[in-house]
């Protein structure tokens, strides 16, 4: 475990001249970057010392995962959610990007339907695409600020040829933590028609509020059957540039299915991907708690300074880094645009399916977020 607490989130070295995407997209351009999903701050102080060590040593021939890795997943499966699973149900894979195209192919046929709700992180509608599977949406519904499943809307939505639902939580881009009660619903709907319920659960790491809970849905009973969940420490710890994901899939022919349909094609795990993932789950907690701290008030800012710029609406944030904005109020015709000439770089919501829509990532060093956040604000009060 990580001893000392100070982690310096104020103050990270500087991004800038690193290869970063998010940090290049804009190069020299005065202009905030607060679009792509990784956080400007340094990983776990263990993961670097894992890494550094690894590196020291200074071969980097084919790896397996450390023998050690699968026993560390299952205790943080069961430390963080009270989930337990067997380690042999692990399937490692280089992305949960690469994990979604996987299962989009593997589930179902060219042709046939698989389902999701919008707003959505991306690959969610391109990867069924990509395969020439059909992407079918449903709309989450807003009522009382906060982001609810229409479940009238999905059960129109399926038919004969639906194969399967895309599930984000916690959920990437309105930052709702879906409740048990939800979760059981969205569970019985998949076993009602026969869905292979694939759960991206890459957020779970980042539930900022306290008297909230990430539930696995596969921890639910019998829909474990059907679910493959998608994880990584890549966004609790920041490491998306090490390339290290892992599908949980409890039935073994869903599991066979999949690693048939990856075989030859996605390619393995990094040593270093493995390493910094052995390492973050197994002594990086209390960086992550301080982490969720440091992140708690940056969303505290964050809703306060857009509930008070008129033409904004924002959402409380119960887990993930992420702010959802909706601009249609704002009295310009491309409020993207518009930020980023005032020189912040901020996420089209037309990509999550909700154009007018922006998404704002807050894991940058709060008097980074101050600046931006004052500069949207001018920006408004110039119009
Ligand atoms: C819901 C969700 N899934 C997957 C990813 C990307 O995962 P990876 O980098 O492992 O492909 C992200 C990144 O933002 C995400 O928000």
């Amino acid at each position: 475990m990580d001893q000392n607490t100070d982690f310096a989130f104020d103050a990270p070295p500087d991004r800038r001249g690193t290869s970063s995407s998010k940090w290049e997209k804009y190069g020299q351009r005065d202009v905030i970057p607060l679009w792509v999903a990784d956080m400007d701050f340094r990983t776990a102080p263990c993961v670097i010392e894992t890494l550094s060590e690894r590196v020291r040593h200074g071969i980097f021939g084919y790896t397996q995962p450390p023998r050690e890795l699968p026993g560390v997943v299952v205790s943080m499966l069961e430390r963080d959610f009270g989930w337990q699973v067997d380690p042999d149900w692990i399937v490692w894979m280089p992305s949960l990007v690469v994990g979604l195209n996987v299962v989009s192919r593997a589930f179902a046929a060219r042709g046939e339907e698989i389902l999701t709700a919008t707003p959505i992180y991306p690959p969610f509608l391109s990867a069924p695409r990509n395969g020439d599977r059909i992407t079918v949406t449903v709309p989450l519904n807003e009522h009382d600020g906060r982001w609810l499943w229409d479940f009238e809307a999905l059960d129109k939505a399926v038919s004969p040829k639906t194969r399967s639902l895309l599930l984000c939580s916690p959920h990437n881009p309105t930052g709702r933590v879906w409740t048990a009660d939800e979760l059981h619903r969205i569970a019985e709907f998949c076993e009602q028609h026969n869905l292979v319920l694939v759960s991206d659960e890459i957020h779970s790491g980042l539930v900022l509020d306290r008297d909230r809970k990430h539930v696995p849905i596969a921890s639910l009973g019998t829909i474990s059957e059907r679910t493959v969940t998608l994880l990584s420490a890549s966004k609790t710890f920041n490491i998306p540039g090490l390339g290290c994901a892992f599908a949980i899939v409890s039935n073994e022919k869903l599991r066979a299915k999949l690693q048939a349909t990856m075989r030859g094609i996605v390619h393995h795990v990094g040593a270093l991907g493995y390493f910094a993932t052995l390492a973050a789950f197994r002594d990086g907690k209390s960086w992550q708690l301080a982490l969720l701290d440091y992140l708690r008030g940056n969303r505290d800012l964050v809703e306060a300074t857009l509930s008070s710029i008129p033409g904004l609406r924002t959402w409380h944030v119960e887990a993930t880094y992420l702010a959802w904005i909706d601009a249609r109020e704002l009295a310009v015709s491309k409020p993207l645009d518009f930020f980023e000439q005032a020189g912040v770089g901020l996420y089209d919501g037309a990509l999550f399916d909700a154009p007018g829509f922006l998404r704002l990532n807050f894991a940058c060093p709060r008097p980074l977020l101050q600046q931006a956040l004052e500069r949207m604000q001018q920006a408004v009060r110039r119009l």
